[in-house]
């Protein structure tokens, strides 16, 4: 078995999410990380906002796109103006090979408005890739550090950590 997780963190919450999940599936699967960097990303909180509103595909360092490789695909997203960051959003867009794929979306928060909204929206993009199931978790920018309790929400989600 071999996953792939694909994110993007800003200020790390998400990338630390994207290592405990990594962990967790080793038992049963190699795991490539994939860590998204964004070439035109703003500084600003509301130079964030503003693009993230839009559904703004930014631009990312090259990376692999090709997941025809993997059997489960990750995609990690700091939420952003209720939506997922532009970087991811402009991975979404360009990654091929997710026919017939098992993924798991996942998200971290602040105070919550927006999670599942911005959660459909990736799961949307990727339905039309022929994608065949979905599972989801969502983590609360506060809890990122714990690690049992980031373990309790990916369990929540439904997903195993055994084979
Ligand atoms: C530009 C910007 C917009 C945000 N918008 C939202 C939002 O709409 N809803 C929410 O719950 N949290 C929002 N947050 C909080 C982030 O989702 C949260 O801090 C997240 O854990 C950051 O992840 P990162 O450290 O991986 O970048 C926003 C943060 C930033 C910087």
């Amino acid at each position: 078995m071999k996953t792939a997780i694909v994110y993007y963190s800003y200020s790390g919450n998400t990338r630390k999410v994207a290592e405990i999940l990594a962990e967790a599936l080793k038992e049963k699967s190699s795991v490539d990380l994939i860590d998204l960097q964004a070439l035109d990303e703003s500084n600003s909180f509301l130079g964030q906002c503003r693009r993230a509103i839009v559904r703004k595909k930014g631009k990312i360092a090259p990376v692999k796109l090709d997941l025809s490789a993997f059997d489960l695909i990750c995609f990690g997203t700091p939420v952003w103006a209720f939506g997922p960051a532009p970087a991811i959003n402009a991975y979404l867009e360009q990654c091929t090979g997710l026919s017939g794929k098992e993924v798991i979306l996942f998200t971290t928060y602040g105070s919550g408005a927006g999670k599942e909204r911005c959660v459909n929206y990736m799961q949307d993009i990727l339905s039309r890739k022929g994608t065949k199931s979905f599972k989801r978790f969502s983590i609360q920018q506060f809890k990122v550090k714990d690690r049992q309790l980031v373990l309790a929400e990916i369990e929540k989600g439904g997903i195993s950590e055994k084979a």
